[in-house]
Parts: C-alpha cells; structure tokens; sequence
C-alpha cells in the first residue's frame, strides 16, 4: 500500500492538509475543533469524540492519551496543553517560578525569556506540546483575582515581557521539540472587570481597546506566539466568542494572524447557561465557528451542536474546512506527524535539575521589590558571604520570622501550581522539599549560631462551602467561600514575646489562595483575618520590624506596617522565594525590583493605574488623594542614585527618527544600585484626550558606589503615538515631553522637551 500524500514528509504542508481533509469525515473534522478535558473519559474525548487536543493529562494518562490518538482511523496527532503559567505547574516537583506578576518586578526581559525556557524543556520533556501563557491582560482593578497572573498595568512593559516570554517558549521555532507553542491571552478586555468581578461585561470601546488592551496582543502575534486564547467577558452585548471584529477582522484581518485561536473554558456553552444569548448548543456551536474560533476548550456538546448546525446550513463546510485546516497546519509545522512529541523519561530527568533552580533563585532575587526602608535595611549593615552563600558574622543575634506565610510553601508559589485547585492529582502540592519558605530562607543563609524562631501570630482565614453548591453548571468546581479569622489573642502574645525578645522582627503577611484566582476577586484589599492586629502589636514592641508581603498583589496597608523598619513586596516569588527573601534582609543581595502595577492606599481608589486618562476635575477625593501608595515604577535600592543632566540628541524630529536621550546616573551610596532607568512620553496636545505620560522605554544600568555612569534610552518617534477618535492609532506632530527618572512619579522625573514636526 502507498503511503498517502498526508503522511509524506516532504509534501508541502498544504498538499498534505488538502490530502487529509479530503479523507476526514465530517465527525473527524469537528473532532478537530474540540478541546477536552483529560481528566473526564479519555477513550471517550479521544476516540470517540474524535478531540484533537486535550488540557489537564495527569502525568499517569500522558502516555495513554497519545497511543489513544495513534490508534484513531487517521491516526491525527493530538495537541497536548496546559497552563505552564510560571513553571510545569501541574507537574510533581516541577522548577516553579514566581508568578507573572512576581516575574514583571524584575523587569528584564532576558531572565523571563529563561524563565520560559526553562518552562519549555521541562513541559515538551513529559509531552506536552502547548503551554497557555503568557497572560497578556492589563491590570486595571486591583480587586480582581487574576492580578497575579498579569505582568502589571503597562501596555509596552506587558509587550516587552510577553514576546520576552513566548520567545523562551518557543525556543528555535515551531519544529524545534524541546519547545512548546505559546498562548497569548486572554483577548482581549478580559482585565477591564466592573468592580474587579472576574468576567463582567466589560465596559471598553473599540478605540480603548485599540489605545490600551490591543497592543500587547499585536507584539505576541508579530512575535509569532503560536496561539492565542479568549477571555471570557462581553463587550457592548457580544461575548467575546462571537465577537467577529476582534477575532475575523483585527486578529485575523488586520494582524494577519495565522496561528491558532483557542476558546477560553467552555466559551461556547457560556454563550447559552451564562451569557444567555444563543437558544442551545446548535446555535452556539454555529456562532462560535461563524465568529472565526479554530479550538473550542471544553465543550463536549459542540460535537453534537456543530453537526446538528452544519446539517441545518447554519454554518458552512468552508467555513468548518478553514477552522480545521489552520488545526491542521499548526500539527503539522510542529512535525507532529512524524514526531508526535511522546513523554520522553531520559529528558524528564532534567526537569528540576540545578542550574533551573539556580536560574529560579535568580528571577526570585531581581523580583523582590524594596518599598520602604527607613535604614532597618540591610540588618546589621548587611553581612557578607562564605562561599556556600550563607551570612557570616562575629555577633550572635535573633531573628523573629512571624506570621502566617512565614512558613507557607503555596503562599511561595500562588495560583497555578501544585494545589492551587485546578487539578486534582497533586492534593499536597507541590514537594515541600522543593520550596524554601521565608522561614527556610533564614534557616539556610542566616549565620549558623544566629537563632530564628518562628511563630504564627494571626491565621488569615477558612473556607466554608457555598451554600449555591460544589459546582457552576458547566460542571467546573465552585470556590468555597471565604472567612476571615478573628485576631487570636494566644498568636499575638506569643509573637509579641518573641519579636520583644528579638533584634528583628520579620513579618511575613499576605493573602492566601482562598483569595486568589478565577472567581475568586475580592471585595477588599486589606490584610484579612488577625493580620492587621498583629502588625500593629509587633509594631508597638519597639523591635525594628520589616514587614514581607508575600502576596498575590498588592495590599492596602495599615499605618503599623506603613511606619516599620522597612517593606518588602514578594509576590508568591516561586520555590526560591524565601531564600531570596532572606538575603535580602541581610544584605546578601540588593534590591533590583520595580512595580509594575501601582499600589492603592484604599481599596476606593480602584482604579489607580498609573497612565489614567487626563481631563477629571481635580486630583483627589473629598477625603483622600488620588495618588498612590506606591508608584508604578517604584522600588528603592540600598544606595541613592542621582538623575542628572537629561540631554536629548535631537529635539526636532521626523516621525521615522528615533528620540535619543542620555542621562547621568550617580551612585552616592556605599552599595551597588542597579538602576532602572524609565522613560515615559507625554504628548502635550492631543486630538483626543490621552495618558498624561505613558511609558515608552527602559533600560538596566549597575552602577557601582561612587561611580558615574550615563544611561542611553532610544524610543522610536512611531511609538509616540495616541489613538484618535477615529481609532486610528497615529503620531500626531507638535511637542512632547520626554520623562526620565526611578519611576512614573513627578518629582522624581527629569524633562526634555522634543517637537516632532
Ligand atoms: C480558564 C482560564 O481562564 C484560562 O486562563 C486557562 O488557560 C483555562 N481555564 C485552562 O485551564
């Protein structure tokens, strides 16, 4: 028997595409479209389903699910995904970064390319082909429970980290099997919640979409992610779904985009039990097809409802054959056909291996951002290394490590990983041996005769069921609710004993994965539970006190916590995290970190990104300013580094030059800096109203003490850009302001002015 032209190697992929359609039956073509979960029957969703790609295999059935798709009449490959969002999340002892959010305090895109590189070798090794990462939404409501999994608030910085990221996915190309396909999601105005409730209407015009939430997506899709996923919301009465425009017209269209396009879970049901606009799963399956989706994620029913639609006339063979052949050519760049990407046991045994932990404590070290430090920091002056990394030193202290994620290895690792609730095959989480906590970070680089104690001090909260049930009707758990435990008289006075009796007291506060994730928004930003009250008695010891916040995004914080020795943000910072975290109160390492998001002083302040449109009476609330806790940009150093001297090259530019500017950095302090030198542009006049400033470039400079040294920022004058009310993105000539200092405040920003003529 001759081989079919599908399964020749060197046909063209079109050939082959046109060959193995013409063999498909209608029942293998909808298959394609399908995305099922393989924790359900596996059999079923493979053969019987015909699904051409599955999410959630447990390490147990990997091997099963792919000789189940060998087997089938074709033998098509399947696409083997899930959410690898800062790691091998579901993957027992898998290398577990910080989250997106703890990874963007960084601010540098090569240590995220080798966060997502990493990724890559350790999922492609146990086969998976598809990691749904990264997350490209902008952080607007800080209420909102996805916060962690964003990279801040900043379009260009979410730009410059996402293709950063998806280039470490995808390594040397679609063929290249030590790779996975990236997945830029979730398109787009997921993130523009009402009230930071997770997949509200979201209330975004085409040219704010356009101004704001587009731009990351189009670099992932120039960068050439492989994928890119729905969010859930509606917007102007469309769910995202059926929202031909963005889908067919600008990814598509416009973008010219020609990977694949995924549903978010069970998108097309929604449309039906949630939404409300589609009569049944025939009119959905049809809407969803006719709006240009190629995957459809975990609607089992879509089989039925896209053959019941296609024998109806309600949607095209063409218009089926278009989705599918776009499945099929991404399975064959990938060279699924001749190599399907089996789990490979010699390659598993890399995964975790030291020099992926060593690059993990890297990220971990350049994410911790130093908020506040009243000269508490680095203790004792700061201590030097032996050469196995821990602190040496003559004096004998004791440090009092308190608080409830002072010892809480999911609170290192955050939404997406081990126990995080979404798979059930790791009820522990991850192996505790693999995760330093703060406690363990002292314990481990702390000098060996120093004593560090530890102690509770408040409990955050519990979890009680929803009276409405364990399950939404699409069959996905339903989070149980949350209550916040009541200060605890017995935690606090054992805490307040121990830090009295303490030269430090470090307090280790937070939130919990209770609060953290889809569904999960919450109400307020507070410190939950007894956490406050123990802030506050720790703080009236008198004991210096640094307060870590290892958390999932940013808190409002208490004045105790506000007026401590020092602040410390960590969000979830990975398996790492807590030996990073010691180091950095002892001054082992220095503080790199820069926020990408901004930090309320009130929940009411919701939102307080920084690039806000201008034009609102006034800049304050009757009762409070408007102004942040903490800047977009923020993150202190333990040295002063002085801005001086911003000259540009040129003033007068064309609209295809590129603004060059030079800034003289200075180190007065006695320890290295390395600064993050920020640019932001504000266009002084334009034809509809804009962000004051907007930042446009960055650049990581070391400077030594006493050294000075001058930084070099270029930003294209293209990228000057405002969108019109036409929504037509576009330069509009007449004067700029170029701002360039340590963050997006004011004061701190040094201004030349340019004219683009
Ligand atoms: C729903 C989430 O919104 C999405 O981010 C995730 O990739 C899918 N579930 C699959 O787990």
């Amino acid at each position: 028997m001759t081989t079919p032209p599908y399964l020749d190697p060197h046909a063209d992929v079109e050939t082959r595409i046109d060959d193995l359609l013409s063999r498909m039956t209608t029942e293998e073509k909808v298959g394609q479209m399908l995305m099922l979960d393989a924790r359900g029957d596996l059999n079923e969703a493979i053969t019987v389903r015909r699904a051409g790609s599955i999410l959630h295999t447990s390490p147990e059935l990997m091997g099963e699910a792919h000789r189940l798709a060998a087997a089938t009449r074709l033998g098509i490959p399947l696409l083997v995904a899930d959410d690898g969002i800062h790691g091998h999340s579901f993957w027992p002892g898998a290398t577990i970064f910080g989250t997106q959010l703890s990874m963007a305090c960084t601010w540098d895109r090569d240590l995220i390319t080798r966060a997502g590189r990493i990724t890559a070798t350790e999922m492609a090794a146990t086969g998976m082909h598809w990691t749904f990462s990264p997350v490209l939404c902008i952080t607007r409501d800080l209420r909102w429970g996805r916060v962690n999994e964003t990279f801040g608030e900043d379009p260009y910085l979410i730009s410059e980290l996402g293709t950063a990221m998806i280039r470490g996915y995808q390594g040397r190309g679609l063929g290249d099997p030590d790779s996975v396909l990236a997945c830029a999601k979730h398109f787009a105005g997921y993130s523009e919640t009402q009230g930071g409730r997770d997949a509200s209407e979201a209330d975004i015009s085409r040219r704010k979409l356009r101004s704001w939430f587009l731009p990351p997506f189009q670099a992932a899709a120039e960068a050439g992610a492989g994928t890119f996923m729905l969010g859930y919301q509606s917007m102007d009465g469309v769910p995202i779904t059926a929202n031909r425009w963005l889908i067919r017209d600008v990814l598509k269209g416009e973008w010219g985009y020609d990977g694949l396009l995924v549903t978010d879970w069970d998108n097309v049901g929604r449309m039906v039990w949630e939404q409300q606009v589609c009569l049944d799963i025939t009119e959905a399956a049809a809407v969803a097809i006719a709006a240009g989706n190629d995957v459809i994620m975990t609607t089992p029913t879509f089989f039925e409802g896209a053959l019941a639609a296609l024998e109806e006339g309600r949607v095209s063979h063409a218009e089926l054959d278009a989705a599918v052949r776009r499945i099929l050519r991404l399975k064959f760049r990938l060279g699924l056909f001749e190599d399907p990407r089996h789990p490979d046991l010699a390659r598993q045994a890399t995964i975790a291996n030291p020099t992926h932990a060593a690059a993990n404590l890297q990220i971990a070290r350049r994410s911790l951002v130093l908020l506040t430090n009243n000269q508490t920091l680095p203790f004792d002056g700061g201590l030097s290394a032996d050469v196995d990394g821990r602190a040496t030193s003559e004096s004998v202290r004791t440090i009092a490590v308190i608080g409830p994620n002072a010892d809480d290895p999911q609170a290192m690792l955050g939404d997406w990983a081990g126990a995080s609730g979404q798979v059930g095959w790791l009820p522990d989480g991850q192996p505790r041996s693999a995760i330093q906590t703060v406690l363990d970070g002292f314990g481990d680089v702390a000098p060996r005769h120093w004593r560090i104690s530890h102690h509770l001090g408040a409990e955050i909260g519990h979890l009680v069921p929803d009276p409405a049930g364990t399950h939404f009707p699409d069959g996905q758990p339903r989070p149980d609710i949350f209550v916040p435990a009541d200060p605890d008289p017995d935690l606090i006075a054992e805490a307040v004993a121990a830090a009295s009796a303490a030269d430090l007291a470090v307090v280790v506060v937070g939130d919990t994965i209770a609060l953290t994730g889809e569904g999960r928004s919450t109400a307020t930003l507070d410190l939950q539970g007894g956490q406050i009250a123990l802030l506050d008695a720790i703080a009236a010891t008198g004991t210096p006190m640094v307060v870590v916040l290892v958390a999932s995004k940013p808190s409002t914080l208490p004045t105790s916590a506000l007026t401590a020795g020092a602040i410390i943000a960590a969000f979830n910072p990975g398996m790492r995290g807590g030996q990073a975290i010691a180091e950095l109160v002892l001054g082992l390492i220095e503080p790199t970190g820069r926020l990408p998001l901004s930090f309320a002083r009130h929940v009411g302040q919701q939102p307080v990104y920084y690039n806000q449109v201008r034009g609102q009476h006034g800049s304050r609330y009757a009762d409070l300013t408007q102004r942040p806790l903490f800047a977009f940009g923020h993150g202190l150093s333990y040295t002063e580094v002085d801005y001086t001297d911003l000259r540009l090259d040129a003033t007068m530019l064309t609209p295809d030059a590129t603004v060059r500017a030079t800034v003289t950095l200075h180190n007065r302090g006695l320890r290295t800096a390395l600064e993050t030198v920020q640019a932001y542009v504000s266009d002084t006049v334009t034809s509809a109203s804009w962000a004051d400033q907007e930042l446009k470039g960055f650049t990581q400079v070391e400077v030594l003490p006493g050294q000075t040294v001058a930084a070099v920022i270029e930003i294209p004058v293209a990228a000057c850009s405002i969108v019109n009310a036409d929504g037509v993105r576009a330069v509009e000539p007449g004067a700029f302001e170029l701002r360039v200092g340590p963050s997006s405040e004011a004061e701190r920003q040094m201004r030349a002015g340019f004219t683009v003529v």
